[in-house]
């Protein structure tokens, strides 16, 4: 169990449209913990590359423009930002565009690496929920609350397309899965939910009552906010 100095970190991963980023939000929410999408961080490179005509596709010239660019990490309201040259994307990096591109820059090692680095840096700014792929498995393995969110196809399908956004989610969980480098996998001892028939409430409630179980069993205590 981590100790009482010692920052706790939630790590979230799952399938596209799990409902990783509704719930760690929820979950960073009710605890008073730092919210990290490290999927942002990887459409963040992949925006520019695009804009920069790099071509997503070209390992070294990718892994070149992720060398240089010029990032910085900022908290704001317990979230965690990825600034690069100081400006945030926030909006440019949610296009089809973009999540076209991102997964071939996702599975660049060099890539990686950078955003293993970048991402357990942001335990500088405290407690973390951090949803992603490979959080419980590469990123933070030694925590012990992993958490694996997957729903049925048809349904994670409805759940995108209710938020407008047309995409072959079967492909991209393809290509994240086979990739050689850190495929998304479920982390040995991630507690597996399948939210098929679950709501976001449900979802997470679950999460954090087994946070506090574990914790409990550690002999600490942890105080949740009032939805
Ligand atoms: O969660 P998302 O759809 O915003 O993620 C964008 C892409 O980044 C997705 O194709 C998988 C990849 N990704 C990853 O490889 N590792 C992570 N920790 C987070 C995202």
């Amino acid at each position: 169990m981590a100790s009482v100095q010692q920052p706790i970190v939630i790590a979230i991963d799952g399938t596209s449209a799990s409902g990783k980023s509704t719930n760690a939000r929820l979950v960073a929410r009710a605890l008073g913990f730092v919210y990290v999408d490290t999927g942002a961080m990887y459409r963040t490179l992949a925006w520019h590359c695009l804009r920069h005509h790099i071509d997503v596709q070209d390992e070294k010239a990718v892994a070149a423009a992720c060398r240089r660019w010029k990032t910085t990490l900022q908290c704001v309201d317990n979230q965690v930002r990825l600034l690069v040259e100081g400006y945030y994307p926030e909006r440019e990096i949610r296009t089809a565009e973009v999540s076209a591109a991102v997964p071939h820059v996702a599975a660049i090692p060099k890539v990686r690496l950078w955003m293993k680095k970048t991402q357990r840096d942001c335990i500088r700014f405290g407690n973390l929920v951090m949803e992603g792929r490979d959080i419980g498995t590469h990123i933070f393995p030694e925590t012990d609350f992993k958490y694996y969110l997957d729903a049925h196809l048809e349904e994670r399908s409805r759940r995108r397309a209710a938020d407008g956004v047309q995409e072959n989610l079967a492909a991209r969980d393809q290509r994240d899965s086979q990739r050689a480098a850190a495929p998304l996998m479920i982390a040995l001892g991630a507690k597996v939910i399948n939210n098929s028939n679950l709501t976001a409430e449900q979802t997470s409630r679950l999460i954090i009552e087994d946070i506090q179980a574990r914790l409990q069993a550690a002999g600490r205590t942890l105080a949740v906010n009032p939805r």
